[in-house]
């Protein structure tokens, strides 16, 4: 974490005897600290720390992938163009590297033409991801792991090409939008000769400090989302999530799946249904088979005339796998985009789940999911992408070395 702030608790007693265009401008919005035009940034209401806190990007594994998920993120997949080179690619590597190293630590890279932008990376975290051709073409066929390629299909998707594949992935992710579109926009300009952005897709969680720490986050259901995945830094969590040999050691897998989430049918169901649907409460999170959010889920328990508690096709039974090399680890961001034809809401969720290897560990989850789970009632997966994310490096390295260096 980064160093807090100068404390300051808003418009400052000098500014308010300056007669200038900024002391006029306090004076104006007196008591309404944020809005201090005209203001350093410190001058905000708050001490400023959340802005300045940085994660750290160097390590084994990328930071995204690692560190607790921030905020805001924007997922960004780009095609390379025909005729890219290995060394084009290996070039747009230590561009990314190298930028990504200062604005994770609050510098401006260096043709930043708004470097005030950087100066606040509120733990921003820069994750990048290949595709199978970028596999490929940096250590030929050989280097693509079995898993990298497109999902197979499931019966429950409807799939828009918008939304599917890619060649490169960002995964910027900060506690502030802006630090997110300004990082979003710098590696961006990088990538300009050598690829053609293929989608964007923006999501969000609960705003930093608005919860505990370590809190499991809401979707857009209501649902406390993300209870089972082990916790950030555990043991549990690496041995789901990174791969330990080869030239992506360090690193792991990344499917995106983007899912609909049908707001206003889910509308009508009334709490018992809801909470049926998954298998625990809504308020706390708690396994209908009683207990608190992280205790046991008790599948054999039955109600007094002979039914299970936990529904037969409900989602937590289903995706729960038998084999425990089955699991997975699961982030997730909410989307809430402008409705499209004559809908009243476009919302879901930006499903990311990290594993050691895709068809091992997701795809019978998927499959089951895809063979009965009662929230396929009001979701639908419309994106699909598999990415293979990229080891760490150190202070002298490079994303993707273990390739191309
Ligand atoms: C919009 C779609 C989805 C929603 C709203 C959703 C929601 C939830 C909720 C509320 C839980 C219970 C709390 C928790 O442990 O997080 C859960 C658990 C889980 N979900 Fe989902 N989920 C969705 C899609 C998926 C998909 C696509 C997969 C994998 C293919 C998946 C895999 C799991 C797993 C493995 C668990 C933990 C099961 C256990 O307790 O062992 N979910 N999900």
């Amino acid at each position: 974490m980064g160093a807090p702030g100068k404390p300051r608790t808003g418009p400052s007693r000098r500014s308010f005897l300056l007669g200038g265009a900024a002391g006029a401008a306090v004076g104006a919005v007196a008591g309404g600290a944020a809005a201090a035009v005209g203001m350093p940034d410190a001058a905000a209401g708050s001490d400023g720390a959340l802005g300045l806190a940085q994660v750290p990007f160097h390590g084994p594994h990328q930071a995204g992938v690692a560190s607790a998920p921030a905020a805001h993120v924007t997922m960004l997949a780009y095609d390379l163009v025909p005729g890219t080179t290995r060394e084009d690619l290996r070039r747009l590597m230590r561009l990314w590297t190298d930028d990504a190293r200062r604005l994770t630590s609050g510098v401006a890279p260096l043709a930043d033409s708004e470097p005030e932008l950087a100066s606040r990376p509120a733990r921003l975290t820069v994750t990048v991801g290949w595709g199978p051709a970028a596999v490929a073409l940096a250590g030929g066929d050989p280097a693509v792991p079995t898993w990298l390629k497109p999902l197979p299909p499931f019966s429950i998707d409807a799939l828009e090409e918008r939304w599917c594949d890619g060649d490169l992935l960002l995964m910027v992710a900060a506690d502030d939008a802006l630090a997110v579109s300004h990082a979003c926009r710098m590696l961006g300009k990088d990538a300009a000769r050598f690829t053609s952005e293929r989608w964007r897709q923006s999501g969000f969680r609960h705003a930093a400090g608005t919860r505990r720490d370590g809190a499991t986050m809401r979707n857009l259901f209501g649902q406390l989302d993300g209870t089972e995945s082990p916790a950030v830094g555990s043991e549990e969590r690496a041995a789901r999530a990174f791969i330990t040999e080869g030239w992506l050691a360090g690193g792991t897998s990344l499917v995106l799946r983007r899912i609909r989430m049908d707001l206003d049918t889910w509308d009508e169901v009334d709490r018992p249904g809801r909470e049926n649907a998954v298998g625990r409460t809504l308020d706390t999170g708690a396994p209908l088979t009683g207990g608190g959010e992280h205790d046991p889920v008790d599948l054999e328990a039955v109600d007094a005339r002979g039914f299970p508690v936990i529904s037969d096709v409900a989602h937590v039974r289903r995706a729960r796998p038998d084999d425990p090399r089955q699991r997975i680890v699961r982030l997730g961001w909410n989307y809430d985009d402008p409705p499209e034809d004559g809908q009243t809401s476009n919302a879901g969720l930006l499903f990311v789940s990290l594993q050691a290897d895709v068809d091992a560990q997701f795809v019978p989850i998927q499959e089951r999911l895809a063979q009965a789970d009662l929230l396929n009632t009001w979701t639908t997966p419309l994106g699909s992408a598999v990415f293979a994310i990229l080891p760490g490096c150190d202070e002298h390295g490079f994303l993707g070395e273990t390739l191309l260096g």
